[in-house]
Formats: structure tokens, C-alpha cells, sequence
């Protein structure tokens, strides 16, 4: 199953970039949390600090600290740039410059690096691949699942979405997807189908606005729950 570091571009989020983009509410905080893909973002750190319960998944988990942060660094002024040459693809709001978001990435990723020793031997960062999970049945209230399903439609099959979709339900309560658009920020081709083969399954699916756009048209989560 092994990947190369090399062919991975790390890029993480912060807490309160979480909270918008999933309308994580305040008394879910405390809600054991699964982060599918959570990558470089400093959300399960953030969260830790604040007593909260995140544990977090990533195929990057498998490499050194000193290995990942090399490849942020080869990888980050590329994608500071692509960001400037395709402004007109993103709301500069609430991220309000490139300068901001050089800054939020940047702090993000440091945090990251900074708890991720200490993270893995906690065994709050644990190196797994989707579609396949190593927990128990409902072992957390809430998956979430930040930049990775329905974004890179264009290269991750409706299969791997339908089985780590499946495969999140089978560990948590309440799964939780943002975005729903792909990186050309058109809905991604499989939502419909997903969302019609979870509701024929028995779960609850709704798409719902989000206080949180910064790729234009990436203002919807979905969620699924079982009933
Ligand atoms: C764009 S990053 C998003 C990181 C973080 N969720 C955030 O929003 O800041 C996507 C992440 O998904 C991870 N990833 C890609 N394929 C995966 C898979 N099959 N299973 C688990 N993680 C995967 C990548 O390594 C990367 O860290």
C-alpha cells in the first residue's frame, strides 16, 4: 500500500477553519471526533489543547516529522504562488490576503509539526488509509472528512468515496464532508449518487450552508447520520 512522500503536496487547516467549514456547534467540542485525512492541520492539537478528544488519520502519518516538514517546504511557495495566479477562484474574505494565508498555513503546519511526535506516541495521529479504518464499530460521535472526498473528484473514484463514506459510518455516529464541489468548484459529479445510496441505506443525508468559503462555491457541507 505504500505511498510516496513525494508525491503528496501537505497542506493543513486550522481550528477555526474546522468549526466553520463542519458548524461544529460548541457543546460537540467534546464529542469524540475522528479527522479523516487531517494531514499537517493543526485541528487535533488546537483541540487537544482545549481538552477535547480528536484523533486523526492520514497516509502521511507513516513518515518522520523532519520528513513531512521537508516536504511542506518544497512544496509551499508552489502552492503560495498557484494560490496568487488563480485569485479569482477563491472569496478573499474571511482570509483577506495571500500574505493572510501564507500566514494561516503557515502557523497550521508549524503546530502540526510541533505536537505530532508527541501526537503519534498518544496515538492521536495513527497512519491509516482510507477506504479501510482501524477502529471499532461507533468507537466516535463524529467523523469529519476536510479537503480530501468529492474535492479531488477528478482522481478518487465514486468507489473510494462509497466505501470510505461506508467505512466512516461504521466507526462514528455522524459523518460530516466539506467541501462538496471539486477543485474546478462545480458540485462534485458523485453527490447525488451518494447522497440517493445513503438515503436507500436507511441514513439521514442533508447538504447544508456553512459559515466558512474561501475555494469559491465551497460553502456546503454534507451530512450523513444514522436515524
Ligand atoms: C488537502 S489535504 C487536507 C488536510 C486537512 N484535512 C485540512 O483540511 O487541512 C488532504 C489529505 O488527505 C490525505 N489522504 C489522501 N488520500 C488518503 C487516503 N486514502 N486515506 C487517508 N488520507 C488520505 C493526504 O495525505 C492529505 O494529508
Amino acid at each position: 500500500m505504500g505511498i510516496i512522500l513525494e508525491n503528496t503536496i501537505p497542506l493543513g487547516r486550522r481550528k477555526e477553519e474546522y468549526i466553520a467549514m463542519f458548524n461544529i456547534q460548541q457543546e460537540e467540542l467534546t464529542y469524540s471526533i475522528l479527522d479523516c485525512g487531517g494531514g499537517p492541520s493543526s485541528f487535533n492539537r488546537e483541540m487537544t489543547k482545549d481538552k477535547g478528544n480528536v484523533v486523526s488519520i492520514d497516509i502521511i502519518y507513516q513518515f518522520k516529522d523532519t520528513e513531512i516538514q521537508n516536504r511542506i517546504d518544497e512544496t509551499f511557495e508552489d502552492m503560495m504562488k498557484q494560490a496568487q495566479d488563480n485569485k479569482d477562484k477563491f472569496v478573499w474574505n474571511h482570509i483577506a490576503s495571500t500574505t493572510e494565508l501564507r500566514n494561516l498555513r503557515k502557523t497550521a503546519m508549524t503546530m502540526f509539526i510541533e505536537d505530532y511526535q508527541s501526537g503519534l506516541k498518544e496515538g492521536r495521529y495513527i497512519y491509516a488509509q482510507l477506504p479501510t479504518l482501524p477502529f471499532r464499530d461507533n468507537e466516535f460521535d463524529l467523523a469529519l472528512c476536510s479537503h480530501l472526498m468529492f474535492l479531488y473528484s477528478d482522481i478518487l473514484s465514486y468507489e473510494f468515496h462509497f466505501e470510505s463514506i461506508s467505512e466512516m459510518l461504521r466507526v462514528a455516529s455522524e459523518i460530516r464532508i466539506f467541501p462538496i464541489v471539486d477543485l474546478n468548484c462545480n458540485q462534485s459529479a458523485y453527490v447525488e449518487d451518494i447522497m440517493a445510496s445513503f438515503k436507500a441505506k436507511g441514513y439521514e443525508v442533508t447538504i447544508e450552508a456553512c459559515g466558512y468559503e474561501f475555494q469559491k462555491g465551497a460553502n456546503k457541507l454534507m451530512r450523513i447520520k444514522k436515524h
